[in-house]
């Protein structure tokens, strides 16, 4: 999977229903060494059951060999301030070699909402509503309405990309992604102009797919 030349390869990694099976099977084989990086998280406390650096302790950790995972802190008083360090820290260790992604329904890519722009970088954002009602489903009424995140220009950039998508709910959003009109409105649309793609879709997600047909 790690294709990257480099030692200590660079991996950024999303959370979510759609990687947890991903992190479940490497806890069965491992990790080689690698700098993990969290692609993004709600702006709301720092400790929370339902916020990606709980989720990367209940998925991440359990994977033999894996290290700590470079995260946002979402309680700093600058965000801002906060988008720029992590986007330095990931500039400083080489960029990404490799990120994971999973699909919004709104075909966001981390919090990069509809109408994020392919050159756009690690910000600070609102929520969309769709993203907050994805949320509620842990957070409840408290889901946060802000996210810090990389931003398509880092993950574009990536030396490989990984977009996995599971379930028919996602059939529509992938194949609008996929195979539909590049631009802002689904940002996961920009994947078409990645050269280094590999998609794992399941059958169901796959659905509406012309080239699964
Ligand atoms: C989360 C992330 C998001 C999710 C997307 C799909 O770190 O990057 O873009 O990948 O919202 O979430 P699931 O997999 O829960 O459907």
């Amino acid at each position: 999977m790690l294709a990257g030349e480099r030692e200590n390869p660079v991996v950024g990694l999303a959370t979510g229903d759609t990687p947890g099976p991903m992190y479940a099977a490497l806890s069965r084989v491992g990790l080689p060494a690698l700098r993990a990086f969290a692609i993004d998280e709600y702006g709301g406390p720092r400790v929370h059951p339902c916020n990606n650096r709980a989720y990367f302790e209940r998925h991440w950790r359990l994977i033999p060999g894996a290290g700590d995972v470079e995260q946002f802190d979402p309680e700093v008083a600058d965000r801002r301030a906060e988008c720029e360090r992590f986007a330095g820290a990931l500039a400083a260790a080489g960029g990404l070699d490799l990120v994971v992604l999973g699909i919004g329904m709104n075909g966001h890519l981390g919090f990069n909402e509809p109408g994020s722009k392919p050159h756009e970088g690690a910000r600070l954002v609102s929520l969309h509503e769709t993203t907050r009602q994805a949320a509620a489903r842990c957070w409840g009424d408290h889901a946060p309405r802000t996210g810090l995140t990389l931003g398509l220009s880092e993950i574009l950039s990536a030396r490989a990309v990984l977009l996995l998508a599971t379930g028919e709910r996602k059939a529509a959003v992938v194949a609008r992604a996929l195979e539909g009109e590049v631009g802002p409105e689904v940002p996961a649309s920009h994947l078409q102009e990645q050269p280094r793609l590999t998609v794992v879709v399941d059958e169901a997600a796959a659905a509406l797919l012309r080239a699964a047909r």
